[in-house]
C-alpha cells in the first residue's frame, strides 16, 4: 500500500470541512448519533457515549479552514455538553474523556472558552467517581460495585487524557494518580502474551484481584476486537506522553505488531481481529484510531522508529482516503464508509448497532490523523 501524499491530506481536510459545512444546519443544535443509518446520520439528544466526535470534528474543521463560524457552532455545542454535565444526564459510566475531550478541552485549547474548561472538569470530577479502589480501576458500566459490573474495559484508555489534563489545569494530583493507577490495572491484565487485548476484564470485588477477560463487541472472548486494539494502541500511545513508563512504550509495540500481522490487504482490519479474509463487515474507524496512535508514537520516539510509525499511518489513511472515504454528499453525509459499532456473533453479548456504517468517531479519527498529517496540531488529547 502506497502513502498518502501531503496534497492528498489537503484534498481530504478540504473535503472534509465541506461535509462539516452541509452538515451544521442539522447538528448545532442536535446531536449525530453514534452511526449512520444506510449512511445517513440521524440527529440525537445528547445522551450517547459518542456525542463528543461531531464538536470535534467542527473543532478540526476550524483548525483547517480557521472560520469563526466553526468555533460559534463549536461554543454552541459545548454550551449542551456544560448542561449535560451539570444536570447529569447520561454521565454514570465512564466515556467522560470520549465525551468531553473532542468536544471542550479541544474548545478551550483553541479559544480559551472557559464554560468549555468548566464542563471538561466537572466531567473529570465525574470519571473520579468510577474508581475503584479495591483493583485500581475505573468501572465501565453500570452500577457502582455490583459483582457483575465489576470490570473495566479497554478502551477506558482513551478516557484517561482527560486526568491528565485536569491534572494540569487545577495543579491536583488526584486526576492524574488515578489515571496511573488504572493505566497500571490495565497492563498487567488487559493484553495476551501476543499483544492482543481483551476487551472487558473483571475485577474481584472482594480482594481487588483480577478474574478474568470476557468480550461484548468483539467476536469470542478469545479473539481480539478490532476496535478494543486500536483502542489499545493510541491510548498506550498517549499515556506514554504523559508518563514517560517505557511499560506503556513495550505494551503499545507487541499490540501494533499485532494489530498490523491481522490486517488484510487493504490494511482496513475487519470487525474483529480473528478476520483477516471474507465477508465480514471491516471497521474503518479501527484503522483512523491506529493511525492516531502510530503518528503520536512517532512524535515520541526517535529516528528509524518514528518513521516506521508515520509510513504505517500514511499507509492506513491512503487505503481510508482512496477506498473508504465518502465522495459524494448525495450518498452520505458522513467522511468514512465502512464502520461497524456492535456486530452480533454467537459467542457475544452486545447489541448490534451501525454495522457497515459510518460512526461518529470513525469520521472523527479520521480528521484528526490528517490533521496531524497536515502539521502543527496540538493534540485535544
Ligand atoms: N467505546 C465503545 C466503542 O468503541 O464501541
Amino acid at each position: 500500500m502506497q502513502e498518502i501524499t501531503q496534497s492528498q491530506v489537503i484534498q481530504a481536510l478540504d473535503e472534509a470541512a465541506k461535509q462539516v459545512y452541509r452538515n451544521l444546519p442539522v447538528f448545532t443544535y442536535a446531536c449525530q448519533n453514534h452511526s449512520s443509518v444506510h449512511n445517513f446520520y440521524p440527529t440525537c439528544d445528547n445522551n450517547q457515549w459518542t456525542c463528543g466526535f461531531w464538536p470535534g470534528e467542527v473543532c478540526l474543521a476550524f483548525e483547517h479552514t480557521q472560520d469563526p463560524v466553526l468555533l460559534h457552532a463549536a461554543a454552541i455545542l459545548a454550551e449542551s455538553f456544560l448542561k449535560r454535565i451539570q444536570n447529569k444526564i447520561e454521565v454514570d459510566h465512564h466515556d467522560m474523556g470520549f465525551l468531553y475531550t473532542p468536544s471542550c478541552v479541544s474548545l478551550y485549547r483553541l479559544d480559551g472558552n472557559q464554560r468549555a474548561r468548566k464542563a471538561a472538569l466537572m466531567a473529570a470530577d465525574q470519571l473520579l467517581t468510577r474508581f475503584q479502589e479495591k483493583g485500581a480501576f475505573l468501572q465501565a458500566w453500570g452500577t457502582m460495585g455490583e459483582k457483575e459490573n465489576y470490570r473495566y474495559i479497554i478502551d477506558c484508555l482513551m478516557n484517561l487524557p482527560l486526568l491528565y489534563w485536569a491534572s494540569q489545569q487545577t495543579g491536583q494530583s488526584v486526576y492524574s494518580d488515578i489515571a496511573k493507577q488504572h493505566t497500571r490495572t490495565c497492563l498487567a491484565n488487559s493484553f495476551r502474551e501476543d499483544g492482543s487485548t481483551f476487551h472487558t476484564f473483571y475485577m474481584d470485588p472482594e480482594t481487588g484481584g483480577p478474574v478474568r477477560g470476557e468480550t461484548c463487541q468483539g467476536y469470542r472472548f478469545d479473539s481480539s476486537w478490532a476496535r478494543g486494539q486500536a483502542w489499545a494502541i493510541y491510548g498506550l500511545a498517549i499515556s506514554y506522553r504523559y508518563t514517560k513508563d517505557t511499560s506503556c512504550l513495550l505494551q503499545f509495540e507487541k499490540a501494533s505488531d499485532y494489530f498490523l500481522s491481522r490486517l488484510p490487504e487493504d490494511l482496513v482490519p475487519y470487525w474483529d481481529m480473528i478476520f483477516t479474509e471474507g465477508d465480514e463487515p471491516r471497521d474503518s474507524s479501527s484503522a483512523s484510531i491506529a493511525a492516531c496512535g502510530f503518528l503520536e508514537m512517532a512524535d515520541l520516539v526517535d529516528g528509524e522508529q518514528a518513521e516506521i510509525y508515520r509510513s504505517g499511518a500514511k499507509r492506513f489513511l491512503y487505503s481510508l482516503y482512496e477506498s473508504y472515504r465518502v465522495k459524494n454528499p448525495e450518498y452520505s453525509n458522513g467522511l468514512v464508509l465502512h464502520g461497524t459499532y456492535s456486530k452480533q456473533s454467537p459467542y457475544n453479548t452486545c447489541t448490534p448497532e451501525g454495522v457497515d456504517e459510518c460512526v461518529s468517531w470513525g469520521d472523527y479519527f479520521y480528521m484528526e490523523a490528517l490533521t496531524r498529517l497536515k502539521g502543527g496540531w496540538v493534540s485535544y488529547w
